[in-house]
């Protein structure tokens, strides 16, 4: 008589998906709704820039005073706290608070990522979240913000871009509540020396200017399925 054996368990290996997009494009919203569906860690590296922001800002460093940049930022220690899946980057033990998405720091965050040395300070912290997702049994990450295909995971299994009219997203900001100049964060996001936002090469470019939020996520997830079941 034949024995029942369980067939094999399918290899579990950790997957790395980056969705890199302006302001509004749909970013958060899908990674969060992808980060449930395949238990993964979402990590908002935008939230990052603007905590960052918002602590100079704070301690009066002008984005046009190196020296008093590269001094404070000597003075951050990242650590990093679970907020249900998403990770919460804390400066000196201390959360973001919902200041970072109020008008100041929306008007001077653009500045501040687009140096290099600020940029460099979170490098090794961002690709360190592997390991954090890894110590909490996540299946994988997945990660938003402007240059996470391109620069901080050119590497991942799913590259992800996207985009949307800009006249769309100042709405979706609007209906948000907030003030936001997105037009002039994404001229300086996208111009700027060090890692500028662009679609990189190879990555999967959604057009989510007239398409329901619900089939951006279909589209991203029947990828990510076909590949990890
Ligand atoms: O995603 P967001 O709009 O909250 O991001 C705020 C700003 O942070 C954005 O204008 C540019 C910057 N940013 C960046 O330069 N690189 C990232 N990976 C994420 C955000």
């Amino acid at each position: 008589m034949l024995a029942l054996i369980d067939p094999p368990m399918a290899p579990t290996s950790f997957i790395i998906i980056a969705i890199d997009g302006g302001a509004a494009s749909g970013k958060s919203s899908s990674s969060k709704i992808l980060a449930d569906r395949f238990n993964l860690l979402h990590v908002d590296t935008g939230s990052f820039y603007r905590h960052i922001t918002y602590e100079l800002l704070r301690m009066g460093v002008a984005h046009t005073d190196l020296p008093a940049i590269n001094a404070a930022l000597a003075t951050l220690v990242f650590t990093t706290r679970l907020n249900g899946r998403s990770a919460q980057m804390l400066i000196g033990g201390k959360p973001a608070g919902s200041e970072i998405r109020g008008q100041n720091v929306n008007e001077h965050v653009s500045h501040y990522a687009a140096i290099p040395e600020v940029r460099h300070a979170l490098l090794g912290y961002q690709r360190g979240l592997v390991d954090v997702a890894k110590a909490h049994a996540f299946r994988g990450l997945v990660m938003e913000g402007r240059d996470i295909g391109s620069v901080i995971f050119p590497d991942a299994d799913f590259r992800f871009f996207l985009h949307a009219d800009p006249a769309e997203r100042a709405k979706r900001r609007a209906n948000e509540g907030q003030t936001d100049s997105i037009a002039e964060r994404d001229r300086i996001d996208s111009s700027r020396k060090a890692s500028p936002l662009t679609c990189p090469t190879g990555a999967i470019s959604i057009d989510t200017t007239s398409l329901p939020l619900a089939q951006v996520v279909e589209q991203a997830a029947t990828l990510i399925a076909g590949k990890i079941g």
